[in-house]
């Protein structure tokens, strides 16, 4: 055990040894550690009226209450109900391909004026509880100059960051791939966080093939989801922990069931090695699909009832919410898979939610073609998928909704 984390573990019994109340995040700590804690608050016991014990007690503890209570806070307010959260975190590779399609040059500014767009859209804090933004937004600013991530928190809607930065081959193992960011990970993480950032996103990308992912493919990436997650929840940030399983391929959906569910077995084991604490995460995975060449096409229905089972089996009921991404899929795809999942397993013990980016801007892209005349119209394209998915949150969607003005 190294001594920073015995001195950690130190004060922490200090803090008992005042009287103080357990705090949630010690739930973690290891069976070692808790028995030097147990031992540290036996022995303090004793000194309990000593003013500067009582002293230190109180500052440490003020210090650990803060970070869990600031984490439990956020995730108070991003699992809610008949709420999701919007992914408008393209890399400039991303933007640039997106803009291509409608023919917007990705400058500087088009990513502003199109984001001031997607966050302004009147009523959206009905449905969106979360917007995952991209470094760039963070210091960017609406047409009236408010900045971006204040144009969020002041309707209430949680502002977060895409903290990875971009994947790549994993070394002597081909077909597998890897996410790299995480050096500086914690400096990064204080800058946003002073720039109003209170949740992280990180993904990691898992392609099928007859070998991949392979075993070290999955332990890899898993120990990277970990890793970050745990720097994000020290500084106070909650770390939305991104696994996808792309649809890319001619696999069955029995063959995404099985690398799905290895995936995620694998992250759990990994979160647990490194304390982090699943109250305070959001899991964003992809549902369990066929590739998008296979030959057979599957029902909604049938595609939440084999997301269900892989995750019934490998997500522990103290993760709060499970947030997928749209991976591809048509918006109106995501929006019935969604529903099929809330309107078929209303006794999931995690919230169901969304966190699409494709799924709920596509619409709002074609509607607007970088034309500010068009913003109106590209703003109640997002709010009518929001409003469905929200209704899909809750399994209340109907394909006729789609129609409906
Ligand atoms: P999609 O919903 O378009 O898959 O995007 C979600 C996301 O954040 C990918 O990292």
């Amino acid at each position: 055990m190294d001594m920073e984390y015995l001195a950690g573990a130190t004060l922490a019994g200090i803090a008992i040894g005042a009287g103080e109340p357990l705090m949630p995040a010690s739930r973690s700590d290891p069976p070692a550690a808790r028995q030097i804690l147990s031992a540290i608050a036996v022995l303090l016991r004793q000194y309990r009226d000593s003013e500067g014990v009582s002293a230190i007690a109180t500052s440490i503890q003020e210090k650990i209450m803060t970070i869990a209570d600031e984490l439990q806070a956020t995730i108070e307010q991003m699992v809610q109900p008949g709420k999701g959260i919007l992914a408008a975190d393209e890399s400039q590779p991303t933007i640039a391909k997106r803009f291509a399609a409608i023919k917007v040059e990705s400058t500087e500014e088009n990513h502003r004026a199109y984001r001031s767009l997607l966050f302004t859209t009147p009523g959206i804090e009905d449905f969106i509880s979360g917007v995952i933004q991209f470094e760039e937004t963070l210091a960017q600013t609406s047409d009236d100059g408010t900045l971006l991530p204040e144009v969020l928190a002041s309707r209430g809607i949680v502002p977060g960051i895409k903290v990875d930065k971009g994947k790549g081959p994993l070394a002597l193992s081909p077909g597998d791939l890897i996410t790299y960011g995480l050096d500086g990970l914690g400096e990064r993480l204080q800058q946003y966080k002073s720039q109003g950032a209170r949740f992280a996103k990180w993904r990691e990308v898992y392609q099928i093939s007859e070998h991949n992912p392979t075993y070290l493919g999955l332990s890899a990436n898993a120990e990277m989801l970990a890793r970050y997650a745990a720097v994000c929840q020290e500084q106070g940030i909650v770390p939305i922990v991104e696994p996808e399983v792309l649809i890319d391929g001619d696999h069955s959906m029995a063959r995404c069931a099985e690398v799905t569910e290895a995936v995620q077995k694998e992250i759990f084991h990994a979160l647990h090695r490194h304390h982090v604490v699943l109250e305070h995460i959001i899991l964003k995975p992809n549902m369990v699909l066929p590739g998008k060449a296979h030959p057979a096409k599957s029902s909604a229905d049938e595609i939440a009832a084999a997301t269900l089972r892989v995750f019934r089996r490998t997500v522990p009921a103290a993760v709060p919410s499970i947030n997928f991404l749209s991976g591809g899929l048509s918006p109106e795809q995501a929006t019935a898979n969604l529903n099929a999942m809330n309107a078929g397993f209303s006794d999931a013990p995690w919230l169901l939610s969304f966190s699409y980016g494709r799924a709920l801007q596509q619409p709002v892209l074609q509607a607007w073609q970088g034309k500010p005349g068009n913003v109106a119209s590209a703003q109640q394209a997002l709010l009518k998928r929001a409003r469905l998915n929200g209704a899909a949150q809750r399994g209340e969607y109907q394909a006729s909704m789609e129609n409906a003005a």
